[in-house]
């Protein structure tokens, strides 16, 4: 453990009831106590998020989970040994004491353990789950730096730890291990598959109609504010051949080697081919292009493998839930609520 003057101050400011920004190997948390009602309350006014939208707890060590959870099956030991400390969100069954405004009042946990060093050293210091949604303003996309946060929330923490670039840069896998099978509510780098290997039996995705308060379940989710497209590789010669003045400048977000003309107004961002590269670099290329001025953003559909999985669904909420049907009239993303 790391028990840099920073992570001394940073757990002050959580016992003392603070917001403290932090990094995690998946994008940057909003941490707070979360046995504090009021600096749980401090969090949802960050952010702007309603309150039936419930927290994952972060905890240090395995030996923590029943402090939060009851009902911990073996199924979920495995996945707990297999994957943690990692990207991983386990949901059970909460505990009773479990604060409500953690849980959206449902009788739910979510919890993981993160492997960021700086997490670690953050958990360890503070002893304690640590209640982190990611460190963005509502329906806003999570943040991967530093910097991200302190755009998003600057004026709203008592402090951010500075990680670096967040090595998956996609929130995590998030599985309900309440039911009798396994479901994944929230597709992440950790695969379904990767987790059917794990526990011998398949594993569900749940489909978005789900009447859960599920993960990224809002219609405009981890969306730029910019009008923001997908479109299949064969549609990207049409669109440059009829393009809408209304629309420059410009931006395509592609991943292959599409041919990418040199055309005024229209600019080319190529994203790395594999999907944790992809993954690493997408928010930021969407922060990065939302500030641009860009009038539309128009991104390729990136390949149907199950390793794409999480990145399909976070390219669809950028987009307001188009993926699979044909190029729609142009959705305008409002800003958080
Ligand atoms: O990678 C991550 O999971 C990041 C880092 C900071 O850990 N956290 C994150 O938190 O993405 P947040 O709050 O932005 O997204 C967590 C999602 C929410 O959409 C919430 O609805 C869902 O998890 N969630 C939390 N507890 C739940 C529960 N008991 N049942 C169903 N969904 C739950
Ligand atoms: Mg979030």
């Amino acid at each position: 453990m790391t028990l840099t003057p920073d992570i001394t101050k940073a757990a002050i400011i959580l016992k003392e009831g603070g917001l403290v920004a932090f990094p995690t190997e998946t994008v940057y948390g909003l941490g707070a106590d979360a046995r504090n009602e009021e600096a749980m309350r401090r969090i949802f006014a960050a952010k702007g998020r309603p309150f039936d939208h419930p927290l994952i707890v972060h905890i240090a060590h395995k030996k923590h989970i029943t402090d939060w959870a009851s009902d911990v099956s073996p199924a979920a030991m495995k996945l707990a040994e297999a994957f943690w400390p990692g990207p991983l969100t386990m949901i059970f069954k909460k505990k009773p004491g479990v604060l409500d405004v953690v849980t959206g009042g449902q009788d739910t946990i979510g919890l993981r353990i993160p492997r960021h060093p700086v997490a670690q050293a953050l958990l360890q210091a503070f002893w304690g789950g640590i209640a982190a949604p990611s460190a963005n303003r509502f329906t806003h996309i999570s943040p991967t730096t530093a910097n991200a946060v302190l755009d998003e929330l600057g004026d709203k923490v008592d402090m951010v730890l500075d990680g670096g670039a967040c090595e998956i840069g996609l929130e995590s896998t998030i599985i309900d291990m309440t039911k009798d099978h396994p479901v994944i509510l929230r597709p992440g780098m950790i695969s379904a598959q990767e987790i059917a290997a794990v526990l011998g039996t398949p594993v569900a995705l749940s489909r978005q109609d789900t009447p859960v308060r599920a993960p990224g379940m809002h219609h405009v989710h981890y969306a730029p504010m910019t009008r923001t497209t997908l479109v299949d590789t064969n549609e990207i010669p049409n669109m440059l051949n009829s393009l809408d003045p209304n629309d420059l400048p410009i931006v395509f977000v592609i991943y292959n080697d599409s041919a990418s003309p040199q055309i005024d107004h229209v600019n080319w961002v190529k994203m790395p081919s594999t999907p944790a590269g992809y993954a690493h670099d997408l928010y930021r290329t969407l922060r990065v292009l939302d500030n641009e001025h860009f009038k539309r953003i128009v991104i390729e559909r990136v390949p149907e493998g199950a390793e794409w999985e999480a990145i399909r669904d976070r390219l669809t909420k950028a987009c307001g839930g188009d993926e699979g049907v044909a190029p729609q009239p142009m959705l305008s993303m409002p800003s958080a609520t």
